[in-house]
């Protein structure tokens, strides 16, 4: 990883070249890395055990680019809006490989999921179930869908990204007595085919132990269907919310860490509940695309406040990260072009955005020679970054650069201020 000039490498490329090829901020992502993830989930999860499948969850990190990586791994798609839809349609993606998902999704975008071969539409509530049922039959198809399901279980995660409690906003409750209707009512349905359920507790989890409780509260419901009205569920999608590390020291979980126990778990409750093995199926974002991504910046202004800390400024922040002010999120970094040196001096890296909130990593150890015009490194920055990026104080969202074996491409071209302006328009009387 750390070249003999003392350049910080990722995935064969010099960084600090990186960084004055394409400019800064920068998010780079390492094609090997997202490869090697999508081997990991092959490997130990899908053939593994017969009949599973996987969807990468694209919110996490979506360009055309992306989705063509994921398409030639075999995996399919989570998408959640008519842009990630249209995003997966242009390029190219199988669309029957793909899930829609969403609380709140309109009309347009379901015509739009219906039109293109959305593979899976995940039904959110009672009133959504009745739009698509009527969009199924104003355009003369039936898609399969699964109901999402709020288990009623807590998640170990900030309160933001936890999604499987009964009071949710996502998924049909169990404790709704009319459920067992609807799934009759899909069931009697010329215009919807109930392929079965879905679940996501919630996101950045460091163990699995929501995901067991909610297998076994799904499960247990299951056998209550099969027995009172005979619906056989035929799939179990059981989310994402796989975590990464936020410290250098915490060490990465394989993905059996999370997925081998609610196997076992699932085939266990099956067999009591006397129903056969669904088909399951996980939806992983972050666990795919976090550490397969970093955040080059430049150093900017360097303020010493005597005797309290040191700022270190950056030509980015919480526009291109958002993710500490939101969430309380750690990262950690190097300086690329002086990676012989000690870490040392302990600084405080913010954001250029007019926010005293703007810090994006506080108390870290850099060199004590940092100085303006070095490259920051900042790791694990893939997932969650580019996807939630904005244009906040009016900064240009950075360039996204793909590297894979020494070799880099830029897949998503730098905002222009132009680009900020694309779209706006004066009226007639502020004009002259
Ligand atoms: N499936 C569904 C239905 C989801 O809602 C999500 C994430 C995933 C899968 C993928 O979860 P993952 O494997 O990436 O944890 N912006 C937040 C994360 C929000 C996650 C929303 N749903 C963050 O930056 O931490």
């Amino acid at each position: 990883m750390f070249a003999e000039e003392k350049h910080f490498v990722f995935d064969g490329c010099d960084t600090v070249e990186l960084a004055d090829t394409f400019g800064t901020p920068l998010y780079v992502v390492s094609e090997t890395a997202i490869r090697e993830r999508c081997c990991e989930i092959k490997r130990d999860f899908l053939d593994k055990y017969p009949g599973t499948r996987a969807v990468y969850a694209s919110k996490a990190f979506l360009t055309l680019t992306m989705a063509r990586i994921i398409a030639s791994e075999g995996l399919g798609l989570d998408v959640v809006s008519g842009g990630e839809i249209y995003t997966a349609y242009k390029a190219g993606f199988p669309m029957e490989k793909t899930i829609f998902h969403g609380n709140n999704k309109t009309q347009e975008e379901l015509v739009l999921a219906m039109q293109t071969g959305v593979g899976r539409i995940v039904v959110d509530s009672e009133s959504e179930l009745e739009l698509v049922e009527k969009t199924a039959r104003t355009i003369d198809v039936r898609p399969a869908l699964l109901f999402r399901i709020a288990p009623g279980v807590d998640a170990e995660t900030h309160q933001y990204i936890a999604t499987g409690h009964s009071t949710s906003k996502f998924g049909f409750s169990l404790n709704d007595s009319s459920l067992e209707q609807l799934v009759r009512r899909v069931m009697d349905s010329d215009h919807m085919v109930l392929k079965g359920f879905h679940f996501h507790v919630g996101s950045q989890l460091q163990s699995n132990r929501s995901h067991l409780l909610a297998v076994d509260v799904l499960v247990h419901w299951m056998g209550a269907l099969s027995r009172n009205i005979g619906f056989v569920t035929e799939e179990l999608n059981i989310g994402g919310g796989f975590g990464v590390p936020q410290q250098p020291d915490e060490g990465r979980k394989p993905l059996a860490y999370f997925t081998d126990s609610i196997m076992t778990r699932i085939r266990e409750e099956s067999e009591k509940e006397g129903i056969s093995l669904p088909s399951v199926l996980i939806e992983p974002g972050r666990w795919v695309v976090s550490e397969a991504g970093i955040t080059l910046y430049r150093v900017g202004s360097i303020k010493e406040i005597p005797g309290a800390m040191t700022y270190v400024g950056i030509d980015g922040g919480m526009t291109d990260n958002p993710r500490p002010e939101l969430y309380g999120a750690q990262y950690w970094g190097v300086l690329a072009n002086k990676m012989g040196e000690p870490a040392v001096k302990q600084v405080t890296v913010v954001g250029k955005c007019c926010e005293s909130g703007d810090v994006l990593m506080r108390d870290v150890m850099v060199p004590d020679s940092i100085r303006r015009g070095d490259v920051l490194a900042v790791f694990n920055t893939g997932a969650y970054t580019f996807s939630m990026a904005s244009n906040y104080n009016r900064l240009p969202r950075p360039a996204v650069v793909l590297v894979h074996e020494g070799e880099a491409h830029a897949i998503v071209k730098r905002q222009s201020y132009d680009d900020l302006l694309r779209g706006e328009e004066i009226p007639e009387h502020l004009r002259s």
